[in-house]
């Protein structure tokens, strides 16, 4: 099985607000697209890796990523989605991942390649919710929002990235799409292609806002700081 893993990194970043737009934030020694394609490598699953960028910035994104075929991306995320698509090649899975979750652990993709691969044709990533949900009635009209009703977490799960298809499934999706859904698998669902959910990781969070960036680089600043200890603990031996 071939597998081409596509990353959508032509966002703005308008909630993160930096000066770049938000696959070319550093994150300490690194752009957010440079640890996306590291943690893609090192998982060993792609054949091929295709990633998406501005129009603007295709040159650009060719230096950081010399390994990956860059291709520009569009106005929306699925517009995007179906550029990289089109540069799968001769795939027979394609997995879609975010670029603003550079931090997902090799597991992850194997866990959701796997289950493509046992026969599943749209599987994604997904965690159990800590919170307490409560629908509201959001529109606008009343300031505290009023409480519809506490919804039952327990059949929920936060939806995470990479999302692996079938090159079928995945080519169905998207020929379907009214611009709705907020993920590929919700473009699957739609036209009636069952999904599957695998155990998804905490360190699979999408970088959104300025917060998640603080924990990114955290994360990070961290596993250097470990890898230098090792290093001095060895070079100490
Ligand atoms: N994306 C894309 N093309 C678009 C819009 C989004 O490739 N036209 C990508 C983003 O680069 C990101 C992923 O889709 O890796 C998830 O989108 P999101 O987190 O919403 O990123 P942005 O759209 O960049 O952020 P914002 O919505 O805050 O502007
Ligand atoms: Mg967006």
């Amino acid at each position: 099985m071939s597998v081409c893993v596509v990353i959508p990194a032509a966002g703005s970043g308008t909630r993160l607000g930096e000066p770049v737009p938000k696959a070319f934030v550093d994150l300490g020694g690194a752009t957010i697209l440079q640890a996306c394609v590291a943690g893609v490598v090192a998982s060993g699953v792609a054949e091929r890796i295709v990633v998406v960028v501005p129009a603007d910035l295709v040159d650009a994104a060719h230096d950081l990523v010399p390994d990956a075929i860059v291709v520009p991306g569009g106005a929306h995320r699925s517009d995007s989605v179906r550029a990289g698509l089109s540069a799968a090649g001769d795939a027979d899975i394609v997995l879609v991942h975010d670029a603003a979750r550079p931090l997902t652990p090799p597991d992850v993709f194997r866990r959701v390649v796997d289950a493509v691969d046992a026969g599943h044709p749209a599987v994604v990533p997904g965690l159990p919710v800590a919170d307490t949900l409560k629908e509201v009635r959001a529109d606008g009209s009343a300031d505290p929002i009023p409480v519809v009703r506490t919804v039952d977490r327990e059949v929920l799960r936060a939806i995470q990235t990479p999302q692996g298809f079938t090159v079928a499934a995945l080519t169905r999706a998207h020929a379907d799409d009214a611009g709705l859904a907020t993920d590929d698998a919700g473009l699957a669902e739609r036209c009636g292609i069952p999904v599957h959910v695998v155990a998804g990781d905490p360190l699979a969070m999408k970088i959104t806002t300025g917060w998640d960036l603080r924990i990114a680089r955290g994360v990070l600043a961290e596993r250097r700081a470990q890898a230098e200890r090792a290093e001095v603990a060895e070079e100490l031996r």
